[in-house]
This record gives structure tokens, C-alpha cells and sequence, in this order.
């Protein structure tokens, strides 16, 4: 007998879709499975105002319209933009945002703290008056939450921030509705448990599927090296728990981040595992590798939509466990490639067409 699992469409609530021509590649692949998509900011030059933000999400739609996918997926498609946070962004940027009803959120990455976040906060703290106005619009804060300084070992980055800066911010902000993104830590979950409601956390198939050794035993393997880093075990079972707790501070966020095959493949790779493909079979393998299936639905399609002040889709997606072959890569930038995460492997579960 073959297992299906009819789920609420997902939204993706962090990914990366980039610009220009990689648009062709990832649009429609992202909304082959995903209504709502809060699309990450961290293009080159970054999407800092308001007007950049609307002009990137006329780029995204004519890509949408260019693309192959049915009709259906194509109307339900919505992608929702955020602004990248610097150390001149203006409460009267927040003003402006919130004016274009299409901006969804605010995103800090600390300097320095992944690819392209060289604009990104150098004080966080001193960007109190964009925090107030962003607190008076409800308008969430999206956290890369890492410190960026040298000395401090690459494992401990997540945790370092947590003490030194988030605790701070929520402190100061009582009201400032933060996403902890992408987290990696036990540490990351339980401080999110210890927070009030207004304090919500995505995490990615990576983290819940794999751990440092799947990235580096045997050999560096580039495909799963991300930021923040894939961590022991433990944290990796920790993250698994929270996520099919049934507790609706942890929702789903691919963190799918395209990145050219010879980038990721070489001397000084880029960080950023895709996913935009699989992304629910790989969340399909890990909750069902909990015996947690039942979890799925609100932690892909309900709890990340409440978060948001959002309706949950109409629409319905279906998985069944069936083999499916990952794509060796996809075509990407005209003339490169793209190399998903477990390219040329065979996982367990695939949506069905
Ligand atoms: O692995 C990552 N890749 N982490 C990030 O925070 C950024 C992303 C990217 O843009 O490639
Ligand atoms: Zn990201």
C-alpha cells in the first residue's frame, strides 16, 4: 500500500530566489510547492527601500509569468518582500515599507555574518528608532543570529548571539515581533521556548536531516555546508524535537540558497544548500524519522501563516512515499549549473504530480 499525506499548500517563510537571470531557474521552482514566500534581501546591492523591494517583486512575477508552471500554481503564487536592515535605515523607510502592503518583514543580518552581508548592522542596538517604528506597525524583525567577530569559533556563533545581542534586543523591544531564522542550535530552541509568543523560530530540512559529520567526514562535502553551520548531533536531535512539538513558534523556512555549482565546488565555497525542489520530501523524511507525519501539516502550512497575521492556503499539496531520484543539477545563470542538496540520491518521499 502506498502512503500519500494530503497537507495544506506550505509557504516557504526564508529563501533566497536571487535576481537577474538565476530568476528563470529558482521562481518557478519555489512556487511549485509554495504559495506565500518571504524572499530574502540579500541581492547585490541589497533590497534597502521601499521602491527596490517593489521593483525586485515585479522582476520575480515576470519571471513567474515567464516560466512553464500550470496556471494554478502560477495565480497562487506570492511572493512577499522584506527590507535589508543597515546602519542607515530610517524609521520613515519602516513608514515607507509598510505603505506598499507587499513588504512582510525586516531582515538583520550582522556584517560580515553570511554571503552577501557586507552592508549588514555593525551596532544593532543604535538602530533603536527603526525598531520602535517597526514595533508600532507589527512588522517583524528576521534574525541571521550569529556574531561575526574573528576569535569567535564558527560553532558557537549562534549561541554567542543569543547572549550578547538578542537577549538585548528583546530586552529593549518588548513588543518586536523577531523571527530567530534558520536555527541550529538547541540553545536557539530553548531560548525561543523561554520567549513569549511574539518570538517565533524557522528552521530548514538541513538542520533537521543532518549534522556537522554529514558535512565534513569522509570529506568536506560542499553541498551541505550552509550558515549557520550544520551542528553536532545533539542539537540536530534537539532541533527535531521543537520542530514536531506541535508548538507553533517553529515553522517551516527552507533557507534554500542557489548558489552556482563551481562556486559551491571550490577552494573558498559559498555557503547555501538548495532545496526549493525537494524542500517537503526532506521534511516529510525527518518528521516521519520521529514518527511525527502528523506534525507536518501545521509546522509547514498553519503555524508560519499565524505568525504572519495571514490566512492559511486553500489549496492542498499531497506527498507520497515513493523513491524519487534528486536531479544530478538543474540548468542556472545561462550557461552554469545549480547542484541541489543529495544531487543523484534517491530519498523516500516526492510530491505527487
Ligand atoms: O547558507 C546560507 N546561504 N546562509 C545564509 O544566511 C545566506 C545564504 C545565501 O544567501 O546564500
Ligand atoms: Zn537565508
Amino acid at each position: 500500500m502506498t502512503t500519500t499525506l494530503t497537507i495544506i499548500q506550505p509557504d516557504d517563510w526564508h529563501i533566497h530566489l536571487r535576481d537577474g537571470a538565476a530568476l528563470a531557474t529558482t521562481v518557478p521552482h519555489a512556487a511549485t510547492s509554495f504559495n506565500r514566500v518571504i524572499c530574502m534581501p540579500n541581492l547585490t546591492p541589497p533590497v534597502k527601500t521601499a521602491a527596490q523591494a517593489i521593483s525586485y517583486r515585479e522582476r520575480i512575477m515576470q519571471a513567474l509569468a515567464d516560466s512553464d508552471i500550470d496556471k494554478a500554481r502560477k495565480a497562487a503564487f506570492d511572493p512577499r518582500m522584506v527590507l535589508y536592515l543597515t546602519d542607515h535605515t530610517t524609521a520613515s523607510d519602516i513608514d515607507d515599507a509598510v505603505a506598499t502592503g507587499i513588504i512582510s518583514a525586516v531582515k538583520l543580518y550582522p556584517a560580515g555574518a553570511t554571503t552577501n552581508s557586507a552592508d549588514g548592522v555593525t551596532d544593532i542596538l543604535a538602530r533603536a528608532e527603526v525598531f520602535d517604528a517597526m514595533q508600532k506597525h507589527g512588522l517583524p524583525l528576521l534574525v541571521h543570529g550569529e556574531i561575526t567577530r574573528e576569535s569567535i569559533d564558527i560553532f558557537d556563533r549562534e549561541k554567542r548571539f543569543l547572549d550578547e545581542v538578542l537577549q538585548k534586543i528583546i530586552s529593549t523591544f518588548a513588543e518586536l515581533r523577531i523571527v530567530m531564522e534558520h536555527i541550529t542550535t538547541a540553545d536557539a530552541a530553548d531560548f525561543c521556548l523561554a520567549q513569549g509568543n511574539h518570538i517565533a523560530a524557522t528552521i530548514t530540512p538541513q538542520h533537521l536531516l543532518f549534522n556537522r559529520n554529514h558535512l565534513l567526514v569522509g570529506g568536506v562535502k560542499p553541498h551541505y555546508y550552509c550558515l549557520p553551520i550544520l551542528k553536532r548531533a545533539v542539537h540536530q536531535k534537539r532541533l527535531l524535537e521543537v520542530a514536531t512539538s506541535g508548538n507553533p513558534k517553529f515553522f517551516l523556512g527552507t533557507d534554500s540558497a542557489p548558489h552556482a555549482t563551481s562556486t559551491k565546488e571550490a577552494a573558498c565555497g559559498c555557503a547555501g544548500c538548495y532545496t526549493a525542489t525537494h524542500a517537503l520530501p526532506l521534511y516529510a523524511a525527518a518528521f516521519e524519522s520521529v514518527d511525527a507525519l502528523d506534525k507536518l501539516e501545521n509546522f509547514a502550512s498553519v503555524y508560519g501563516a499565524k505568525f504572519y497575521g495571514l490566512p492559511t492556503n486553500t489549496s492542498t499539496i499531497t506527498l507520497i512515499k515513493k523513491p524519487q531520484t534528486i536531479a544530478a543539477s538543474y540548468p542556472y545563470l545561462e550557461t552554469q549549473t545549480l547542484t541541489p542538496l543529495l544531487a543523484g540520491e534517491t530519498i523516500a518521499w516526492q510530491v505527487a504530480q
